[in-house]
């Protein structure tokens, strides 16, 4: 069972860095974006401890340290801050606060005082239901995702029928997982489905079962998935793909809550609950006949809209660096992170193949490089290739901004392991020493400056 933190930063890039961090570490990390957020998750969610930062923009940490503890003075606060002065970690002390970091943040320090903090605080066993939470395994904080995430909390539970639509790899069958997860099913099976990989009579038998003789080759009787998922969830991934006689007889076993194997008179009752997915645009295919208006209401009671990672860019770094210790562990290599210029090639790149094709790729990046950082060498070409370049084309501020931090905080991370050795820094950045230079000018990195 591992430990819940809670993480509040305003700088975007620093906050999912620090989740995908803390969740590298085994915590099951929920972020927030301000201390207002914060102070309303605590109020919401239990937590073993909290991580702020304490100059944010609305509430500040401070005060959402006040906050915090007026409402639970036993879960424990730790505050974070740029501004090394004695006054505010005294006046943090003095409010309550367990422990004070400084930033840039010493990694091993962080990770220390988390340990103690959640082993010194009153441990007390977390109620089931909420540790399966399994949505907070989805990795995205951007509005989008928050938002889909807050959707899934709210549905799961229900019995309704859920149409999760989104472009293909973009995690449908995830938020299935997750839905069924969080559900009261969730100790009955969750039997999918896919309806793309089977022909017509095949998925009818599987689906359905089938009586001995029933058919050429059916020499046993076997129950279909709708039994065996009694009780449980059943998924049909990909149902845009189903044969239209095939959609009436789903149909007709949705509305009488009974199936029938093929070859046997016998109606059986089942109980399942139904999620589907597709990546087709539905009104196009009802329009063109090729699917059912009633299968549609039926299964539509719920739409959920996985996004595109073209539209949630932020996500990125966090799932890449997800991506990376999951396979870096597997693969038994020690490989920190990826280099300004990679990631700036991973922030650009449109990602017709979403969160699969990132995957994919990290993957291929930490088989393939001998260094401890994934550099744009070690991505395919497609995304190196984008002809546009950083001085020609004016990105929008958002991701602008975001890649300057992601940038900003590799470079101090590297020059902080190479203790600001430049040509080692360089190398390892994959950009020559005078544009080193000019970056350190530009973010105001230096050995002795605090940014
Ligand atoms: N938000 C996320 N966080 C972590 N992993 C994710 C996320 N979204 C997708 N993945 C991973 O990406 C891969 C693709 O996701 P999934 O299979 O759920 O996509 P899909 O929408 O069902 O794709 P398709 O339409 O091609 O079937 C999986 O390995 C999944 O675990
Ligand atoms: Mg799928």
């Amino acid at each position: 069972m591992s430990a819940r933190v809670l993480v509040v930063d305003d700088d975007k890039a620093h906050l999912a860095m620090l989740v995908a961090m803390l969740q590298g570490w085994g915590y099951a990390v929920h972020p927030a974006t301000d201390g207002e957020d914060a102070i309303a998750l605590v109020r919401e969610h239990s937590f073993d401890a909290v991580l702020t930062d304490i100059r944010m923009a609305r509430v500040d940490g401070l005060e959402a340290l006040r906050q915090i503890r007026s409402y639970n003075p036993f879960l424990p606060v730790l505050l974070m801050t740029a501004y090394s002065s004695l006054d505010i970690a005294v006046e943090a002390l003095k409010a309550g606060a367990v422990d004070y970091l400084h930033k840039p943040l010493d990694f091993d320090e962080l990770r220390s005082a988390l340990q103690r903090t959640i082993t010194h605080g009153a441990l007390r066993p977390l109620p089931a239901a909420e540790t399966q939470d399994l949505s907070s395994a989805i990795i995205g904080t951007s509005p989008p995702m928050l938002e889909l995430k807050r959707m899934i909390q709210a549905v799961a539970p229900s019995e309704a029928s859920v149409l999760i639509l989104g472009e293909s790899g973009t995690g449908k069958e995830l938020v299935a997982k997750a839905i069924h997860h969080d559900s009261l099913r969730s100790g009955k099976p969750l039997v999918t489905v896919n309806c793309a990989a089977l022909q017509e009579n095949l998925l009818e038998s599987e689906l359905f079962g089938h009586e001995k003789g029933a058919f050429t080759g059916a020499l046993r009787q076997r129950d279909g998935l709708f039994v065996q998922a009694n009780g449980g969830t059943l998924f049909l991934d990909e149902i845009g793909e189903m044969a239209v006689a095939l959609q009436a007889k789903l149909l007709r076993a949705l509305q009488e809550g009974e199936v029938q194997r093929i070859g046997s008179d016998r109606l059986i009752r089942v109980d399942v609950r139904i999620l589907a997915a597709t990546n087709r645009d539905m009104q196009a295919e009802i329009q063109a006949g090729r699917f059912r208006e009633d299968l549609y209401y039926r299964l539509n009671v719920i739409a959920l809209h996985v996004p595109s990672l073209r539209e949630r860019a932020e996500d990125i770094p966090a799932l890449a660096q997800y991506f990376l210790t999951r396979f870096a562990e597997r693969n038994k290599k020690s490989i920190r992170g990826v280099t300004p210029r990679a990631m700036d090639a991973m922030l650009r790149y449109t990602w017709p193949g979403n969160v699969r094709e990132l995957e994919n790729i990290v993957e291929r990046a930490v088989i393939l490089t001998p260094d401890s950082y994934i550099a744009e060498k070690d991505l395919p070409a497609a995304l190196t290739a984008t002809p546009v370049s950083r001085d020609e084309e004016p990105r929008s501020n958002t991701s602008g901004q975001l890649l300057e931090d992601a940038e900003r905080q590799a470079i101090q991370r590297i020059l902080e392991q190479v203790n600001y050795n430049k040509s080692e820094a360089a190398r390892q950045l994959g950009i020559t020493r005078v544009t080193l230079r000019n970056k350190m000018k530009k973010f105001g990195l230096g050995e002795n400056q605090t940014p």
